[in-house]
This record gives C-alpha cells, sequence and structure tokens, in this order.
C-alpha cells in the first residue's frame, strides 16, 4: 500500500511538471491581444498608439509622409503658402533673397515659409520653432538659436509679435545673419510709432522698409532691416 501512494505521488508530480512546463511555454509563445496585426490592410490610425511593449512595428516616417501630403493638399495650406511666396517674391525682386540664399526661418510654425521657399529653388532652407513639423521644421528656441553668427544671408522671423523676449529674439537672427544680408520680421499690423520701436529693438542693422502684407489669412507688417556690421 506504501508503494503504491509512492508511486501515485510520484506520476503525480511528474504531471504537475509536465503541466507546468506546458503552460509555461504557451504563455511564453502567445501573443497578447492588445499586440496589433502590422498586415492588417485598414489600420485604424487612432488605434496606432502602441498599447503594449509588443508593438515593435516603426512608426517611420512613412506616417508622416502620409499625415503631411495630406496636411499639404488642404485648400488652408496652400493660401498660407502662396501668401509667403508673394512676400518672399518682393525680396527676390530686390535681391536679397536669389536661390543660392542661405536663409532662416524663426517662428516658422508648420512650415509654410519653408515650403514656400523650397518651391521658389532656394535650396538652404532652415526652419526652426519650439515644436517640430518634420521635415520641414526643427525644433529650436528662438531666443537661443543654435547656430553660429554670420552664418544666413536671410532671416525670417515670422512671429516677433509672440516672442517672450523680443529684444533677444531680434538680436538672435540678427547674430545669425550674415553682414550685408537681410533680416524680414513680422509683427501683427503696425503703425509708423510701433514699427520704429520695433527698428530700435535691432541694434547692428538699417532699417530698409516696411509694408503691409497678408500671411497666412492674417494682416501683418513686414520690416525689413539690412545687416550692417556684423562681426
Ligand atoms: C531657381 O530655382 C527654380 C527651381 O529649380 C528655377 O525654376 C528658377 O529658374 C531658379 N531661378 C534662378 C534665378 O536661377
Amino acid at each position: 500500500m506504501e508503494r503504491h501512494v509512492q508511486i501515485f505521488l510520484n506520476r503525480l508530480s511528474f504531471a504537475s511538471i509536465t503541466v507546468a512546463t506546458l503552460t509555461l511555454l504557451l504563455l511564453y509563445l502567445q501573443t497578447p491581444e492588445t499586440c496589433f496585426d502590422p498586415s492588417d490592410p485598414n489600420p485604424k490610425p487612432h488605434t496606432r498608439f502602441p498599447k503594449s511593449t509588443c508593438d515593435f512595428t516603426h512608426r517611420s516616417y512613412t506616417s508622416i509622409d502620409k499625415r503631411n501630403r495630406r496636411i499639404w493638399s488642404t485648400k488652408t495650406w496652400t493660401n498660407a503658402v502662396s501668401s509667403y511666396t508673394s512676400l518672399l517674391k518682393t525680396l527676390q525682386a530686390r535681391n536679397y533673397l536669389s536661390n543660392s540664399s542661405r536663409v532662416l526661418v524663426v517662428s516658422a510654425g508648420p512650415g509654410h515659409a519653408v515650403q514656400a521657399l523650397q518651391e521658389l529653388g532656394v535650396e538652404d532652407v532652415t526652419g526652426v520653432e519650439l515644436v517640430d513639423s518634420p521635415p520641414l521644421v526643427s525644433r529650436a528656441d528662438p531666443h537661443n538659436l543654435p547656430f553660429f553668427d554670420g552664418i544666413f544671408d536671410l532671416g525670417l522671423g515670422l512671429y516677433l509679435d509672440r516672442a517672450l523676449f523680443p529684444g533677444r529674439y531680434v538680436g538672435q537672427i540678427e547674430r545669425t545673419v550674415r553682414s550685408g544680408g537681410v533680416c524680414v520680421v513680422t509683427v501683427e499690423e503696425s503703425g509708423t510709432d510701433e514699427v520704429e520701436e520695433i527698428v530700435k529693438l535691432f541694434k547692428k542693422s538699417r532699417f530698409v522698409d516696411a509694408r503691409n502684407v497678408i500671411l497666412a489669412g492674417e494682416r501683418r507688417t513686414g520690416i525689413v532691416m539690412r545687416v550692417e556690421n556684423n562681426s
């Protein structure tokens, strides 16, 4: 009787070990249900956020490309881009801008002006904003631009009126533009007195002119300054 019990217990423990091992193996191999099927031909974009670490599918530039193509084909976008094209063409006509100019766009937003410049044929365009919008705009603080002195031919400050420290904002654009280069800042539509105040923010540049423009549907004033002494 003792022997029988012993054999029974041995078998029982063997069976338990087998069941436990198989269970472990099964857990290990099983794909959690929160995983997405990468081959799903109709993925819902809003479900694409990873819900678990098992989602290894690469959220690469293809999705950004798709999103950009959608945004760039909207009327709002193309209208905004062409409003910047008009402003840029006036700069081109006065030889402040050419295809070989190195151009910096500060407060580039989602990149309207950057795209306008690229479409005109300007090859060396750098767009920065507090939030990046690849591939047009990278992230940088306008109050502390990560560029060497005097490396740009043209510096555009698209939203001086939204800068926390206007003096510093202007100073940074002025610093990165070479002597003889041009800075253009735009502000909410302004009168002569306000323009004079803005001109005073520039320490190394001479006033060229100011004009009212419509940019991305807003009435604004663009102020053109030529950098005189940036050594
Ligand atoms: C600038 O580049 C654009 C696009 O490549 C071209 O159509 C245009 O003729 C160029 N302008 C000049 C002045 O070379």
